[in-house]
Order: C-alpha cells, then sequence, then structure tokens
C-alpha cells in the first residue's frame, strides 16, 4: 500500500481558517492558502462578522491563542495548529501530527510521548494526568514515537528495550515531570537522567540512598520522594485560583510525598492551604465515588473532583466545576453497571475525541478495543459512513453516537440505544462537533453515590443548591461583563447604576465558587470539553501510539484527512469483502479487512508522525446547564423577558426569588443573557450590554412597571401597553427610543458592520463589554495592546473614493494607553485609513441611536480634557 498520500489529496476534506498576527502576515497566509488549496483543501475568510467561521473549519492556523474564538474551538475539539504545521506536513507529504503544533504556551510537554516504567501505579496514574495536563501523551508500551520513559531505575524491561533499540527517548526519573509541573516550564531533563541522575549524585546527604540504581530497586521503600526540587530556575507565575480555598486530598490518591508537597507549595503559595478535614475543606480531591470522605464532602456541597481536575485548575489557573467535564469527576470504582462486559470501538472520531472517548468508555467500564472484531458488542461513531459502520452492520455490532456513552456515564446508568438521538446521524455532519458538552446530572449522582443529606445543611450546601435549582431554570449566566454599565467615563452626566444581572452573576459565582470570569465573548456558544487524563491505550500494535491519527481532528469530518487516505484501504476493504465472499468465507472478509485496515493505518502513522497525539488539552468554560426540567405544576412560559437596571430586587435576593417565581408561576420567565427573549425590561433609557444589546437587535423595551404590576396584581397585562417612555434621558442623550427601535430592526444588526474598532486591552471596566456591543452590530472589534502585532490591511488608496475609511480605537487617557495612540495612528495611515481615538462614549452614542455619526467631541483629546 503507497505509504504516500497521493500529494493533491494532501489536504483534502480540510477546511481551513488563519488568525493573523505579527509572525503570521497577511502575505505568508496567502502563499499557505495556496498551497492548501493546491493540495485539495479549502481556506475559509472570516465571516462578515468578523469572527471565524468554527462551524466550517477542520483547523485554524495562528501563532497565538491570543483571539476570540480560542475557547470555544478547543472546545468544539476544533484543532489550533501553528503555520509551520502547513510547512511540516507539505514536506512530509502528508498531515503530521496536531499536538506540538499547539500554540498554547502552557502546554509545556506538547512533544512528550510519554512511557511510565517501574513506578507505582497510583504515581503512574498522576504524572500521566499531569502531562496530559500540559499537552502531553501516553502509551502503553514503547513505541518509536516515546520520547520519555519515566522510570526510577534502568531494570525495567521498557528501559531496556530503549536501550536496545537506541530508541534515542530519554529515560527520566518522575522528579523531572513534578519539577516541570512546580514550575510551569520545561526544564532541562539533563540532571534527571537514567543511569545515574544528577540530582540523586549531587546531594548524596539526603535521605535517599545514593546513587546506584540497585538501591532504588523495588521503588516502595527507596522512592525518591525526599529529593530536594531544584534550587533555582524561577518558578510558575503565582496562582489564584486556590486563594482563600482549603483543599482536601483524599487519601485514595495514595501520591508520593514528594508530588504532594509540589501540590501543597503551589496551593498555599497561592494563597490556599491544605486541609486534612473534610468538613472544613472547599474542595475534595480524590479517585474514586465512595468511601465516607467522599460521601461526607458531597453531602456537605463541596466540589468534589479527582487529580485531573486539580492538574486543570493548576494548568490553566481558572476555576471549573468538576461536575462540568466528565473526565474531571472521581471515576465509580466498578463502572456503571450493565458495562462491563461491553467492547466497544470508535470510528470517525479522531484526535481529542477519540482520546476522551478511550478514557470514557475505561472510565464507564467497558474495554476499550481499538480495533473492531466480530466480538465487539458496540461501536461508537460520529458518522454514518466508514469502513467501521459497513462492518459493523455485517456484523450486527451496534452502531451509536457518543452522546450514547456521554449520557449513559453522566446518568449513571446506562440509556437505551433505541433513543433516537443516539442513533441519528445527520448526513453532513460529523458529530465530533457536539462532543464533550454533556455534563453530569447531580441529581443522580447524589441518588446513587451519596444518598441522604447532611444532618443539618450548611450555608455552602443550601447556597449550592440554590445555584442548581436556579441554573437549572436559566441557562448559566452570560458571564459578568454583560451585567457591568457602562458609565460616562468622565462627565458625570448620566447616572450609572448597577445592573441587577450583576446579582445573578455574583449569586451563581458565590454558590459555584467561581471567582468571576474575566475573558468573555459575547455570543459565545458555551461548551464543556472533555479533559483527558488516562494514558492511551495502544493496540496490538507496539509500534503505534494508539489513538494518533494522522490528520488533525476536527469538528466536521468532511475533514478527516485520515479519510482521504483511506480511500485505498475503502477499496481493499471492497475487495476482501468480495473475495471473501468468493472463497466461502460468507461476509466475514470483511472482518479481516476491517482489522488490517486499522492496523495498516496505525503503522502508516507512526511512520509518519514525530509524537503523540493532537490538539491541546485547553478547555472552555461551561456555561451551558442542562434542559430545563420543568415543573409539573408550572405553566407553560408564554413570556421571556430579559431585567436590566431593575431596582426592585437589588440587595433582596429574597425578594427576588420570590419574585421570579410569581412571575413564572404567571407564565413569564425571566431568563438570562444567551437565551431568546420576547422583552427588554428596563426601569429608563439606561447604557447596560444587555440593554444596549437587545436594542440592537431591535429588541421592544418595556417599562418595568410591567414587571411590577404583574407582581403586584398576579395578572399579566398587555405588554404593549406599557413600552417605555424616558423623556428625560431620550433627551439627555438626544434621540427617540421609538426611532432607535425602529432604525435597530432596519440595521438588522448591522449598524457597524465591517467597520473596524479597536479597543485599548487596559480600558476601563475591560474589553468585553465593549466588544459585546459592538459585535451586536457587526463591527470587526479587536483588542489592542502595546504587544499586539495587529496591521490594518491596507486599503488601495484609489478605492478610496470618499476620502479614508475611518478606522476607531476606544481608550481612555491612561498615560499607558496614550502611549499605545501614536503606535496606532501611524498603523491606520499607512493602512490608508482614518485613525480616530475615541471614548468609548462614541460607540454607545451611535448605538443607542442606531445610527452612525462622529463628532470630535469624542476624540479622547478632547473628551478627556
Ligand atoms: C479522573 O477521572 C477520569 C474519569 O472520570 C479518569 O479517566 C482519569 O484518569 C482520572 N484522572 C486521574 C489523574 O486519576
Ligand atoms: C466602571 O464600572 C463602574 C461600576 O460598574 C462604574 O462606576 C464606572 O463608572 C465605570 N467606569 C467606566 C470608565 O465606564
Ligand atoms: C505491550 O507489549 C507487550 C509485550 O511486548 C504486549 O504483550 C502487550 O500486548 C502490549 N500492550 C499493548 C497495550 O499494546
Ligand atoms: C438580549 O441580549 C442578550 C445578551 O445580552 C441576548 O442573549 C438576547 O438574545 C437578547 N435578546 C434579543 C431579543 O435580542
Amino acid at each position: 500500500m503507497a505509504d504516500k498520500e497521493e500529494p493533491s489529496r494532501l489536504f483534502g476534506l480540510c477546511a481551513f481558517t488563519f488568525v493573523p498576527n505579527n509572525e503570521l502576515t497577511e502575505n505568508l497566509i496567502t502563499e499557505l492558502a495556496n498551497s492548501i488549496v493546491k493540495y485539495g483543501g479549502q481556506v475559509f475568510q472570516r465571516k462578515r462578522d468578523g469572527s471565524l467561521p468554527l462551524s466550517q473549519v477542520t483547523h485554524i492556523i495562528s501563532n497565538t491563542i491570543d483571539f476570540p474564538e480560542y475557547t470555544e474551538a478547543t472546545a468544539m475539539m476544533i484543532p489550533v495548529v501553528r503555520s509551520k504545521w502547513i510547512s511540516a506536513s507539505l514536506a512530509k507529504g502528508k498531515q503530521v501530527q496536531i499536538r506540538p503544533f499547539t500554540p498554547d504556551p502552557r502546554m509545556i510537554f506538547s512533544d512528550v510521548m510519554l512511557s511510565c516504567g517501574d513506578i507505582p501505579p497510583t504515581d503512574k496514574e498522576a504524572i500521566i494526568g499531569a502531562t496530559m495536563a500540559m499537552g502531553g501523551m501516553d502509551s502503553e508500551n514503547v513505541t518509536k514515537l516515546t520520547t520519555h520513559i519515566c522510570a526510577l531505575t534502568m531494570d525495567h524491561p521498557k528501559c531496556q528495550l530503549s536501550l536496545l533499540k537506541k530508541t534515542g527517548c530519554k529515560i527520566v526519573l518522575p522528579h523531572w515531570f513534578d519539577d516541570c509541573f512546580k514550575l510551569g516550564k520545561r526544564i532541562d531533563e539533563g540532571p534527571y537522567l537514567l543511569p545515574n541522575p544528577e540530582i540523586l549524585r549531587v546531594r548524596p546527604e539526603d535521605n535517599i540512598e545514593p546513587p546506584s540504581s540497585a538501591h532504588l530497586e523495588g521503588a516502595t521503600s527507596a522512592r525518591p520522594d525526599y529529593l530536594p526540587a531544584p534550587p533555582d530556575t524561577e518558578s510558575r507565575p503565582t496562582l489564584t485560583v486556590f486563594n482563600g480555598k482549603k483543599i482536601m486530598l483524599s487519601a485514595d490518591l495514595a501520591i508520593r510525598d514528594r508530588l504532594k508537597g509540589i501540590i501543597l507549595d503551589l496551593i498555599t503559595s497561592g494563597g490556599g492551604e491544605l486541609t486534612g478535614n473534610v468538613d472544613e475543606c472547599d474542595w475534595f480531591v480524590c479517585q474514586y465515588r465512595d468511601g465516607s470522605e467522599y460521601i461526607r464532602a458531597s453531602h456537605l456541597g463541596k466540589s468534589v473532583g479527582n487529580l485531573s481536575w486539580l492538574f486543570y485548575l493548576i494548568t490553566h489557573n481558572a476555576w471549573t466545576s468538576p461536575l462540568r467535564r466528565l473526565l474531571h469527576y472521581p471515576i465509580p470504582r466498578d463502572g456503571i453497571p450493565g458495562f462491563k462486559d461491553l467492547r466497544i470501538t470508535v470510528s470517525n472520531y479522531g484526535g481529542e475525541a477519540r482520546i476522551y472517548l478511550e478514557n470514557l468508555i475505561t472510565a464507564i467500564g467497558a474495554t476499550y478495543t481499538k480495533t473492531m472484531k466480530a466480538d465487539n458488542t458496540h461501536l461508537i461513531t460520529a458518522r454514518d459512513n466508514s469502513e467501521k459502520c459497513e462492518a459493523a452492520r455485517d456484523w450486527n455490532i451496534n452502531m451509536v453516537n457518543h452522546l450514547w456513552i456521554e449520557e449513559s456515564y453522566a446518568k449513571c446508568e446506562m440509556q437505551s440505544m433505541t433513543t433516537g438521538k443516539y442513533v441519528h446521524f445527520p448526513p453532513r455532519t460529523n458529530l465530533g462537533e457536539v462532543i464533550g458538552q454533556t455534563f453530569f446530572d447531580e441529581s443522580r449522582l447524589q441518588a446513587l453515590y451519596y444518598p441522604g443529606g447532611p444532618e443539618k445543611p450548611t450555608a455552602a450546601s443550601i447556597r449550592k443548591r440554590k445555584a442548581l435549582e436556579m441554573t437549572d431554570e436559566n441557562s448559566f449566566a452570560g458571564g459578568p461583563a454583560e451585567g457591568v454599565v457602562i458609565g460616562r467615563q468622565a462627565h458625570k452626566d448620566f447616572d450609572v447604576m448597577k445592573d441587577t444581572d450583576v446579582e445573578y452573576a455574583e449569586k451563581t459565582t458565590e454558590a459555584f465558587g467561581v471567582p468571576a470570569p474575566q475573558k468573555r465573548r459575547a455570543n459565545q456558544a458555551q461548551f464543556t470539553t472533555p479533559a483527558r487524563a488516562r494514558h492511551v491505550r495502544t493496540g496490538k500494535e507496539n509500534e503505534t501510539p494508539s489513538t494518533v491519527s494522522s490528520s488533525g481532528r476536527s469538528a466536521k469530518d468532511k475533514a478527516l484527512g485520515r479519510l482521504s487516505d483511506l480511500a485505498s484501504d475503502i477499496a481493499l476493504y471492497e475487495k476482501e469483502k468480495k473475495r471473501g465472499l468468493k472463497d466461502g468465507h460468507g461476509p466475514w472478509g470483511g472482518k479481516r479487512a476491517a482489522d488490517f485496515i486499522d492496523r495498516e493505518h496505525l503503522n502508516r502513522r507512526s511512520v509518519s508522525s514525530p509524537t503523540a497525539a493532537e490538539e491541546n488539552d485547553q478547555e472552555s468554560k461551561l456555561e451551558k446547564r442542562p434542559a430545563k426540567k420543568a415543573r409539573q405544576s408550572l405553566p407553560d412560559i408564554e413570556t421571556r423577558v430579559i431585567l436590566t437596571g431593575f431596582k426592585r430586587w437589588v440587595n433582596d435576593k429574597n425578594k427576588e426569588d420570590a419574585d421570579r417565581k410569581k412571575l413564572r408561576e404567571l407564565g413569564i420567565a425571566v431568563v438570562l443573557d444567551g437565551q431568546p427573549c420576547d422583552y427588554l425590561v428596563a426601569p429608563q433609557l439606561v447604557r447596560t450590554v444587555k440593554f444596549l444589546r437587545n436594542l440592537s437587535k431591535g429588541a421592544l423595551v418595556l417599562s418595568s412597571t410591567w414587571i411590577e404590576d404583574c407582581l403586584d396584581t398576579k395578572q399579566v397585562p398587555n405588554p404593549e401597553d406599557y413600552i417605555l417612555k424616558d423623556k428625560e434621558n431620550e433627551k439627555k442623550f438626544g434621540l427617540k427610543l421609538e426611532n432607535s427601535v425602529r432604525k435597530a430592526r432596519e440595521n438588522k444588526g448591522k449598524l457597524l458592520w465591517n467597520i473596524p474598532i479597536y479597543c485599548t486591552s487596559s480600558i476601563k471596566n475591560g474589553t468585553d463589554s465593549y466588544q459585546a456591543i459592538a459585535e451586536a452590530n457587526g463591527a470587526l472589534f479587536m483588542v489592542y495592546a502595546a504587544r499586539s502585532g495587529i496591521t490594518i490591511k491596507p486599503t488601495k488608496p484609489e478605492e478610496d473614493e470618499g476620502g479614508p475609511e475611518p478606522v476607531y480605537l476606544l481608550s481612555t487617557a491612561t498615560p499607558e494607553e496614550k502611549k499605545l495612540w501614536k503606535k496606532f495612528e501611524d498603523m491606520a495611515r499607512r493602512g490608508n485609513m482614518e485613525p480616530r481615538v475615541v471614548a468609548s462614549d462614541w460607540l454607545l452614542d451611535v448605538v443607542m441611536k442606531q445610527e452612525v455619526s462622529f463628532d470630535k467631541k469624542y476624540l479622547v483629546t478632547n473628551f478627556f480634557s
């Protein structure tokens, strides 16, 4: 079988989009795009609203993670790769591995393919967990692709094999991983290399028996737990995620003292502490869903997660609920009932998605098999067409999509395979697109693993329950940015008020112990992403790195370059099948072929791929909660409203809860951002993100007296009688709300269509609100910082009939921002555009009026003087 794909098909079925920066210039992009097209791929431009066409692409080429869609892309498991990936693939004549090309600086192990030698199983789990959290991969056996073997001595057969075969992979003590983990940086392996590692030699006085490896043998008593950490290297930036938190590491983790020490350091230096007392802790970290401590912690409403979760928090320095990603929660010791004897294989999922499914299959208690054989019970596939699917039909193997296993795991109960959604395969969609979005059903976990409750509910458990109820009704808050009121920057002629939704945000935040997310993007679809943790099993071939596919893993399967290099395999399969029939083996010929195809395929990959798997481990915040559960007694929701600036509830959460309930009983749901609504309700004209965004959509604005009247009369008066009138503020802003709404409807959200609006990254109150407002009106919003390499694409002078097009920079007047002005203006002029450095009021006024206009008074130089 040919080892190389036909060159013209190298990028067949792949669709790319680019994120330019100073390294990846427009010229370079043009060049790369030409190559891509030449080799069968497609290139998509940004959408008209300036965002990346995530739903269309299979790869994002970017040399930075500093772009708004990054989180969402990784959540969708769309690989984000450096531009060098293209040249490397071209050079090799095939798509090379994705993971080593991640632009994410936190993925310090992105090119590490680890195999563990003689280290105790619990340590192994922890080391693999940490490695994967930082972009690395793991394989059971040593292969050509293995870059590191983690061992305490050279005695393990893997080490011997590696020496014998001169694989050139590095044999390191676990301490290397520990120290990298501690530092958040990758340090040189030199001092940690076996045999005779320097770190064991230089401090012979330390508790460890030096230096002969024989003394480390057995590794239980002589586990080098007591080694000093490397003295000098600068450590990772201080973590903030642990600030003020008490963390308890369960005994079932049994991690080495040394690693524990490092975790302890990271926690305490970030202002947290370790505790041995469940009642006292905020977060409880354990391996299994059992034991009195697990139960107690759960009853008390603590956050309960496993090591992968903890590593995730450390790597990303951001809080996330352990319930949001299936692989962040402790595993059921004996799996989920009914899965024990299942043998499950996977098709049409690549990269991260495949690794995730493998781990999920293992966690649920079933057996994952790389190849498909007649004794497989299930095939999980993203699409209804692949050679495995055909064989599955031949052999009567159950075929489902990943939702089946995700939901079974989340609900802790095997879901019926006849449920429509598990066997639905939209023809032109790869379901990989929606993987990793399932999260736990907490009530099921409770019913099964920690039934009952604490004797006395604690404040934390009540808060948590409330928060859950609330988020059940409403999708997760769209982030605090949306609730922030944008006030006048210098002139105090408009009263700044706090949006009541800030209350929601705070409430949720507090209840989940989430630090208020700082970065949120308007309109961002939020997904959860699986955290992969467990090592990846290799199948029968010792020489293959398992789940590695040669193509990038992608949202859409038209993507799977893998399929393109399967063309010949499929032909072979057809041939085999025919031959099988002819030879009298009946349809079973297909089985051999399918096995063969998988093996062949993997071998080929191992030749091409320098290292392990694909995309990085980035994850996004999940904002969606499960579909709401209708309470039987409640009427259908007739009206959905968004409230902004509603004063009645400020500082009175009890009242708010009661009122929301009352409204709900009247068929009115107060929805949070991100959900469609019928009306925007406000006491007056306010310049909140919500108000402006909804106004931009042409939402009808009602006066909050409508809500008051509903509450007071327990009736629902006709909303159209309550259209907001606010003469005073209309005058202040020089507009008529009625006109604004009408224009908004005409503008259809395109008021600022394609107008570039930059915003200084250090602008007061952050860029998010402005971004949300600008993007709601179709602007191209970009953050501008000193180091940002953003350039304006020059327009040709002759195109500018009416003089140069304006380009805006929103700025306040701090010295830091002032420094940027000149740079911005120069850049704009070079691009034949007219720079306008303005106060954000310009944007707010324009949006409020739904009319693009400009006045010199908005220029920062005038506005702040
Ligand atoms: C965390 O749990 C998941 C399953 O929920 C498992 O795959 C993973 O290996 C665990 N991580 C660690 C480090 O034990
Ligand atoms: C920033 O937000 C605070 C409170 O939300 C507000 O009082 C202040 O006026 C805002 N500042 C600017 C420059 O918008
Ligand atoms: C690893 O190698 C051993 C011996 O070489 C083999 O028996 C085993 O099946 C391999 N394991 C995997 C998961 O490939
Ligand atoms: C109102 O704004 C919120 C976000 O601020 C958005 O989720 C919602 O869809 C908007 N509603 C309408 C009718 O545009």
